[in-house]
């Protein structure tokens, strides 16, 4: 049923995001090396050749991901090592976990959208719930950051989503139509294109309860709609809507199968390369019956 109704979307031929969320982890230089090689050894091996993977690792490791997946174009700063990279017919690009919302000088400690985009990475994710829970952002920091990312050329993955307690009360429909009109304030339909959004539930992250497929779709319904509302429905049917919070490849098909999303936004799974390029292998199989 509920794949019956995503079948019907215009944008099943949209190739699929899988992005990996690397978080605060890799702390030696030998294990981000033990993982390179164990994501391109993985990556050799696997039918992925639909979708694009993204990697977005601590932003002190952009550099070497960027250097380690595409080593001919590496070190030519703000050329091509930014958009995607080819290997075969595989798409890898790397991306941000987080950047500060002004261009440039006395924020000690921050790192740009320019840097980031310099240095090779396409992608930076934004108002994540782990940035909001330890760092007060809100929907007007988002705001900002999305609009920093989209001036300097990067794609901003733009996560949102309810609490339990906001579940519970009944907010939900509430708390994402909150998150899309402050956070999208003022971009226009042409940068709006260039937007991820992604539907991720604070309660599924790093907890392994997951909503049900339909849940997926209602939120991703109700995003679609506040989209087509606000930019039109060709525009809207042009953005991609992930879903996040603790996917793995047996859930891959509950949580983005069934209702039809555009990808997801993998934390812990990231970690180890041959489950999630399991997840996407499983995402990109579906793609090639659609
Ligand atoms: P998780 O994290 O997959 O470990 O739940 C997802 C995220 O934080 O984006």
């Amino acid at each position: 049923m509920i794949s019956k109704l995503a079948g019907k979307n215009k944008i099943i031929n949209m190739q699929k995001l899988i992005i990996a969320n690397l978080k605060m982890n890799l702390l030696t230089l030998s294990e981000r090396e033990r993982y390179l090689e164990s994501f391109k050894k993985e990556l050799k091996n696997k039918n992925i050749s639909d979708t694009e993977i993204v990697l977005c690792p601590p932003a002190v490791h952009i550099e070497n991901f960027v250097k380690k997946i595409h080593p001919v174009k590496s070190g030519k700063a703000g050329t091509s090592q930014s958009e995607v990279i080819s290997q075969g017919k595989k798409a890898v690009a790397i991306g941000a976990q987080n950047i500060f919302w002004e261009e440039r000088g006395s924020f000690t400690g921050e790192i740009s959208a320019a840097m980031v985009k310099n240095i090779g990475a396409k992608y930076v994710i934004i108002g994540h719930s782990e940035r909001k829970k330890y760092f007060s952002e809100d929907n007007k920091i988002a705001n900002a950051k999305i609009r920093i990312a989209l001036h300097n050329g990067l794609v901003p993955v733009y996560c949102i989503g309810e609490t339990k307690e906001e579940r519970l009360s009944g907010n939900t429909v509430d708390v994402i139509m909150k998150q899309m009109v402050e956070g999208l304030d003022e971009i226009s339909s042409t940068k709006i294109q260039s937007i991820v959004l992604v539907y991720e539930p604070v309660w599924a992250v790093g907890s392994d309860e997951i909503p049900t497929g339909n849940e997926i779709l209602e939120a991703k319904i109700l995003i679609k709609k506040l989209l087509s509302h606000a930019y039109g429905p060709e525009i809207a049917n042009k953005i991609k809507i992930l879903y996040g919070g603790s996917v793995k490849a047996k859930t891959a098909e509950q949580v983005c199968l069934e209702p039809g999303m555009d990808g997801v936004l993998v934390g812990r799974e990231s970690l180890v390369p041959s489950e999630f390029l399991k997840i996407a292998e499983t995402i990109n199989e579906q793609k090639k019956t659609e």
